[in-house]
């Protein structure tokens, strides 16, 4: 279960009459227990307690229900009792169903409330469902249950009213939903004077029955979009006057509403009971767009971008020097004045905006900066200067497009309670800009100098500050004349794979001829280029998350010369880190985060592990000061020995041959036993299966051609190749009894699968001998010396091959040319093979102690034998020493040496 589930569930069970005997079960089973684990705690064979009528879960939750009025006696006996310390429970909970009391034994937290509100504090036990992100969770408890809510009103609407589901009245639903999440949020703010205005208009004003909740709630929209002066001439209902006026696009066009079922209509109101002043727009956005989006309901959002996460791009962009600027300005007020005018020039934009949360973090970080200058000048209450409109965005879906608005529009007020007063911030909230800074498009498609123009000239810096203390122009950068524009957000990735021909069209738009090709670029490098052509004549920078694999491969050579170009070069970078993803068991991307503006001599700021490095400059692999391209290279630049493709059948299916029928022919002819070998693929070596194909040479071949069913086999080859319009096929039809490509060498060979999970810690390979054909799927090393297996089976080479061959989708592609033959090694003494050829025994040992495992069962995530990886630590270290005397310290360290040697091996050469 997610926290969206259990968070309903919990709510579900408060509602519920209290049975002291059930409760304990059910409250298990609210935080996503299985009916038998909850069956064997009821039959006591897996209680652990030690106190009457208390329910044990071991690891987890002391429960205990009381005599009214005993609950905190009976919270104590919990805790005192050696149970709970011996089965190590996390929680103590006792309840008699009046009063609610729960403590965290691991951290001391505690819980006290009436029962009936226990449901607030799901969060407080989401360890219970092995959710262990709670803090933030806990933190956004409330914008959990606002989206389970409104998710399920939206979904009893759409059920209600088939005709609003249609792809055409799809934004006309998401623009109603909109209008209601402002209703919610003004009624309990004071934006409507009276509290719960909104809400108990419904409740009054319509039937019970739903029949005419529509008309109600129609009419209240219609009110909100009639200036005061033209109510009475509109005709609008004497308890529709109570509302404000709001213009702007959010109530202005049609004010149709669905029709409500009962249901719907107690939806609603129960909604509306919810203290929307909680809500949080940085993460209520990102979490309530997934209310309409049919793939992404069932989540709704629980993968919303983290706060941390979305200021490792803000931060390094623009906030940190802003903040800077702040703390080198102390009190000086011409100082602090001149930093207040710039802030309110630079704009913000994100052209894959989503919900906002970029725009709402930058606008809150940069609010209260300059909240702090403020205080610092004595001018408390001062309005901001930091328009709202400054924070631009594209976004293609309406209703994120709408979300972002509302998000932007509450973070304001908020902002303004906060720095403000209520009373002020009420004063200027109404009524709403009409403008529009919130594009809904194709990012790929628009100008985005039209959408956010770098506003030319115009800013003029306050003339008796700049002319009467020329000490102080330092600090005023003249360049910014124009205002700054910083571009950043977290555009869509997609591989080229999963584009479809509308975004490859997008792309091919975007590159508008300066790559040769974008067919294999993956989705987001749109969004660089045009992000580099803005720049270009703009004052700011770009950062944006990205997926590595832009990074990676192909791609890098393929996009990076053009994004950067001559003028533009890397100004801060995290490479490869997990985007943090609530759903606690959902798998979670690796992205990076790169930050992009005009070359200068400042350092460049390299960021990992918690760590900030100060480096000469960053190249497209994100490694520091090497800016090499790998190139794909026929031959091998060091001593290994070569790896060469498999063998290609090119044969319709016609030598292949799978167990049964292979059987089925040696039993009639049991010579065809010499005419067939072993054939393993990728697929094959991984999961332990095998193939056959006739493997006949000139030879053989008159002998093989006796046997009809080999006769009809080889006639489908010559067919198949004779149809082909290449050539060389063509040609090969006079040889049907032979493979395509015939590759294979007698001896000892390593398999190296051409594709594999990206999970495993190592990567896959298996050794075979001369009477195992490899085919093309895989790529093969003959006469293999065990060192070389040793090299390959290595973390130093994995981490090359991620970084330079790339990523299918987010499987590892392994690349003969790219990979292997490019791969960077040290001088190595004849020791030093003898000591990896131990190295690579011990590996191949540990694999036959757990005989018949295969690779797929050998190398699984997490279930790795311990033999194993040892010996694969062991086989690391051994290597790592050989480069620097010890072992690396991390990924980024391993590809700076191997970048390093990369490039001395190339320019000798
Ligand atoms: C990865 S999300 C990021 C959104 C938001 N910053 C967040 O963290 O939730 C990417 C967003 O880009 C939008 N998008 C996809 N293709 C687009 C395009 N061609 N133009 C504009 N926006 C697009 C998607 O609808 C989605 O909201």
């Amino acid at each position: 279960m997610n926290a969206v589930e259990i968070e309903e569930a919990v709510s579900e069970l408060a509602l519920q009459p209290f049975e002291a005997e059930e409760f304990p079960f059910s409250f298990l089973e609210a935080f996503g227990n299985k009916s038998t684990t909850i069956k064997k705690l009821r039959s006591g064979s897996s209680n652990k307690t030690d106190v009457d009528d208390a329910i044990l879960q071991r690891n987890n939750i002391h429960i205990a229900t009381s005599e009214k009025g005993k609950v905190s006696e009976t919270l104590d006996t919990l805790r005192k009792s050696p149970s709970t310390k011996k089965s190590k429970a996390e929680y103590i909970l006792a309840t008699d169903g009046l009063d609610f009391q729960a403590e965290n034994i691991f951290n001391g937290e505690t819980v006290a409330c009436e029962y009936k509100d226990f449901h607030n504090y799901f969060g407080f036990f989401l360890s219970l469902a092995n959710i262990t992100t709670v803090k933030q969770i806990r933190e956004s408890a409330f914008d959990i249950k606002a989206t389970s809510r409104l998710n399920k009103l939206y979904v009893e609407l759409l059920q209600h009213n088939p005709d609003w589901a249609s792809i055409e009245r799809r934004p006309d639903m998401n623009h109603f939903l909109a209008r209601l999440i402002f209703c919610f949020f003004a009624e309990d703010t004071d934006i409507f004077k009276d509290d719960d205005l909104f809400t108990d208009t419904v409740q009054k004003i319509s039937d019970s029955n739903a029949s005419n909740t529509h008309d109600v709630i129609s009419e209240i929209f219609r009110a909100m979009d009639t200036k005061l002066e033209n109510r009475d001439r509109q005709n609008i209902k004497v308890w529709g006057k109570k509302f404000p006026y709001v213009i702007g696009e959010l109530f202005s066009g049609s004010t149709e509403v669905p029709k409500f079922t009962k249901i719907a209509r107690s939806y609603l109101l129960h909604v509306g009971s919810l203290d929307w002043k909680q809500i949080n727009p940085d993460i209520f956005g990102s979490m309530i767009q997934a209310v309409a989006d049919e793939d992404e309901r069932g989540s709704l959002g629980m993968h919303y971008t983290s706060v941390p996460n979305i200021l490792k791009v803000l931060n390094p962009l623009f906030l940190d020097d802003l903040r800077e600027q702040l703390e080198k300005a102390e009190d000086n007020s011409r100082k602090l004045l001149n930093l207040r005018n710039r802030m309110s020039r630079i704009r913000v934009f994100d052209p894959a905006c989503g919900s906002g949360n970029f725009l709402v973090i930058a606008y809150k970080q940069m609010r209260k900066i300059e909240n702090d200058i403020n205080i610092k000048r004595g001018e408390i209450n001062k309005a901001s200067e930091i328009p709202l409109t400054n924070f631009r965005g594209i976004e293609l879906k309406d209703f994120s497009a709408e979300v972002a608005r509302l998000a932007l529009i509450i973070a304001e007020y908020q902002c303004d309670v906060l720095y403000r007063g209520q009373s002020l911030a009420l004063a200027e909230f109404l009524p709403l800009d009409a403008q529009n800074w919130i594009t809904k498009g194709n990012a790929l498609r628009i100008d985005w100098l039209s959408v956010c123009p770098s506003t030319g000239t115009g800013v003029k810096l306050q003339g008796d500050d700049l002319f009467s203390t020329p000490l102080d122009q330092a600090e005023i950068d003249f360049d910014n004349e124009g205002g700054e524009t910083y571009i950043c957000g977290n555009p869509p990735y997609i591989g080229s794979q999963d584009q479809t021909k509308v975004q490859k069209a997008d792309l091919e738009s975007a590159f508008s001829g300066a790559v040769k090709s974008t067919k294999t670029a993956d989705y987001v490098s749109g969004w660089f280029i045009k992000a580099r052509r803005y720049i270009l004549t703009s004052i700011g920078d770009f950062a944006f998350v990205t997926t590595n694999s832009i990074c990676q491969g192909r791609q890098v050579s393929a996009m990076w010369p053009a994004i950067l170009g001559d003028n533009l070069e890397i100004k801060f970078a995290e490479p490869s880190f997990s985007w943090s993803n609530l759903a606690s068991k959902k798998a979670t991307v690796t992205v990076s985060i790169i930050g992009i503006g005009k070359k200068s001599n400042l350092s460049k700021k390299l960021y990992g592990n918690g760590k900030l490095r100060l480096v000469n400059f960053i190249g497209p692999y994100l490694v520091p000061n090497i800016d090499t391209i790998v190139k794909p290279s026929r031959k091998v630049l060091t001593v290994l020995n070569e790896m060469k493709n498999g063998s290609m059948p090119n044969d319709n299916g016609g030598l292949l041959l799978e167990y049964q029928e292979l059987n089925q022919l040696i039993l009639k002819y049991p010579q065809v036993k010499n005419l067939t070998r072993k054939f393993l693929g990728s697929h094959e070596s991984i999961n332990g299966d095998f193939r056959y194909c006739l493997w006949i040479d000139s030879e053989k071949f008159k002998k093989a051609y006796e046997i009809p069913e080999i006769k009809e086999r080889i006639k489908t080859v010559e067919k198949h190749r004779q149809k082909s319009t290449r050539k060389e096929t063509k040609a090969l039809a006079k040889f049907p009894y032979l493979f395509g490509e015939r590759r294979h060498q007698d001896g000892i060979a390593l398999l190296v699968p051409r594709h594999s999970s990206e999970k495993r810690e190592y990567l896959p390979s298996i050794i075979v001998d001369s009477e195992i054909v490899i085919g093309d799927s895989a790529l093969a090393l003959y006469n293999l010396p065990l060192w070389n297996f040793s090299v390959y089976s290595s973390l130093i080479h994995l981490t090359w091959i991620k970084a330079v061959c790339g990523q299918l989708e987010t499987r590892i592609r392994y690349s003969n040319t790219l990979g292997w033959n490019t791969f960077p090694l040290p001088t190595l003494t004849k020791k030093n093979k003898e000591d990896l050829t131990i190295c690579a025994k011990e590996i191949l040992i540990a694999r036959e102690r757990h005989f018949p495992a295969t690779i797929a069962d050998l190398y699984e995530p997490d279930k790795m034998p311990d033999d194993l990886r040892l010996a694969h630590q062991r086989n690391d270290e051994v290597l790592e020493r050989i480069y620097i005397g010890r072992k690396f310290k991390n990924d980024t360290e391993r590809l700076e040496k191997l970048f390093q040697l990369y490039t001395k091996m190339t320019s000798k050469k």
